[in-house]
């Protein structure tokens, strides 16, 4: 076995060539049956609900020998050790170092000192059986190597005492928290309220934080308190732990001021950022990828699309075949309590909407709450559908009951804007020259001021030509989603640009 350095950055190449080579040798020599085992005998969905997920060892030492470029500590911390990849790696990387591997399961610690024993490292690596969150320190340990692949544990499975406790230490540090944040940004908190100075820390993570709101704590520390020296980013559609759909980003920081980030690109391409670039942004992907996509995107004249418009989901009716009926089923009905609609996204994709053509759209049925406002034909069409939709149980449908009146579906304000959000290709964006309203298969975009004419056009030219898969959210396979606030962090020209 030998380590995939291309894929590993010249960072890791360099300590290969300091590192001796007995080292090196123990370091490929690494293996772990018990972790396999576990592994495999677990289902993903069973090891979800701990984070349980193993890292393969050409990433376990890769980042071992990243660190050891970095630090030479007194002591290392394997933040959710499982069965004990990191400290085996770090022990034999460190051998001066006293080596600490925290696991709050039972089992993973098991399997973590039978590891350590079948190596002799019983005198170097101590098994803690406890949370990592109630992990403490002595103050005299020296330097500190922070390292490994905290738990993604979502924030429903999170207790709530935890969740004060992040919200605590944020706090401590001045910096914003969210409840939302999973398991893995509560690690760094930790790792950041135990922080000695001369400490290193270098973790592999699920890499949403780089552009979710939940992760704006982790954006403000690496740019703050614990700068961010390097990060290896991993082609978003390709899955690096079997069974999870998450992408994965490797990241170090310590307390040493810098002005710049290395990046290491999914190709292997190595760039440098302005820290201060990634301070000022509320998605890091898109902002490296403008960085890299070289000087015709310059994003210091971007500005967040949410600051200039907010993004709105369509409505859900609960049931599209009940309330969106084709025009011609609807011809003897009064025009009044039904509108044209855009109830597929292939409506804003195939031009139907940017052609004008809303004769080739559904209607949805919108009653009014109160049907006694209704008289004449209006009313009967009314008492029809209602009859028609009790005698269907569309009434009870979870949407339809918590609606003020099941049968009143009413539908957003027309937007400006109508975009894609769930594609295997890039968004498409309209404009909404037709005033027409949508279900909550797109997106609606609307101005917070007044766009010219002019500007909407470039602003949709620009959206279209720019906007990439990329700065969605990406799953395994290749789809991907913008949820409303994702769509808000798209970057755009400034509205004097887009006006010009
Ligand atoms: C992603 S796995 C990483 C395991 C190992 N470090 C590796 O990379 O192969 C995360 C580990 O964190 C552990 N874990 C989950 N919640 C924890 C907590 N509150 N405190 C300590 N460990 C926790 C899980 O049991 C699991 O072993």
């Amino acid at each position: 076995m030998t380590y995939d350095v291309g894929l590993f950055s010249e960072k890791v190449e360099e300590t290969l060539m300091i590192v001796n080579d007995s080292t090196n040798k123990k370091l490929l020599s690494l293996t772990d049956n018990l972790g396999d085992e576990f592994m495999s005998s677990f289902s993903a969905t069973t090891r979800r609900a701990t984070g349980s997920t193993y890292t393969p060892f050409e990433i376990v030492n890769s980042m071992v020998l990243e660190s050891a470029g970095e630090v030479d500590p007194d002591c290392v911390v394997d933040c959710g050790c499982g069965s004990g990849r990191f400290s085996l790696a770090a022990a034999m990387m460190f051998p001066n170092a006293k080596v600490y591997a925290v696991d709050n399961s039972p089992l993973a610690c098991t399997m973590c000192s039978e590891n350590v024993r079948r190596y002799g490292l019983s005198n170097r690596i101590e098994v803690v059986n406890s949370s990592f969150l109630d992990f403490s320190l002595p103050r005299d340990r020296g330097k500190t190597l922070w390292i490994g692949n905290p738990p993604y544990v979502r924030h429903h499975n999170i207790a709530a005492d935890d969740k004060k406790r992040f919200k605590a230490v944020a706090g401590r540090l001045g910096l914003p928290s969210s409840c939302l944040a999973g398991l893995h940004i509560h690690f760094l908190a930790h790792i950041a309220d135990l922080w000695q100075s001369g400490d290193f820390g270098l973790l592999i993570t699920s890499a949403e934080w780089m552009d979710v709101n939940y992760g704006n704590f982790v954006r403000q520390l690496l740019t703050t308190h614990l700068p961010i020296s390097h990060m290896r980013l991993f082609d978003r559609s390709v899955r690096l732990f079997e069974g999870t759909d998450s992408t994965a980003v490797v990241f170090s920081f310590s307390d040493t001021p810098r002005d710049d980030v290395d990046v290491t690109m999914p190709d292997g391409a190595d760039v440098s950022i302005p820290l201060r670039v990634l301070n000022a942004s509320q998605k890091w992907s898109r902002t490296i990828d403008c960085v890299t996509d070289g000087p015709t995107s310059n994003i210091e004249g971007l500005i967040p699309l949410g600051s200039l418009a907010s993004v709105h989901r369509g409505v859900v009716t609960g049931n599209n075949k009940f309330w969106v009926r084709p025009a011609r089923e609807l011809a003897e009905f009064p025009e009044e309590l039904s509108v044209p609609i855009v109830a597929h996204a292939r409506e804003i994709m195939d031009g139907c909407v940017a052609e004008g053509r809303s004769d080739l759209l559904g209607r949805l049925i919108t009653l009014p709450v109160d049907l006694g406002t209704l008289s004449g034909p209006a009313l009967t069409f009314a008492e029809k559908v209602v009859a028609d939709g009790s005698r269907r149980g569309v009434d009870k449908g979870y949407v339809a009951s918590s609606r003020r009146a099941w049968w009143s579906v009413q539908p957003p304000k027309a937007p400006a804007i109508m975009m894609t959000y769930m594609s295997r290709k890039n968004p498409t964006f309209v404009r909404n020259d037709l005033g027409l309203s949508m279900l909550n298969v797109v997106h609606g975009i609307y101005p917070k001021r007044n766009l010219s004419d002019k500007a909407l056009a470039n602003l949709v030219d620009y959206l279209n030509s720019h906007v990439n898969l990329r700065d969605g959210r990406v799953y395994c396979g290749g789809l991907a989603k913008f949820e409303p606030k994702e769509a808000e962090a798209i970057l755009v020209p400034c509205v004097e640009r887009l006006e010009a």
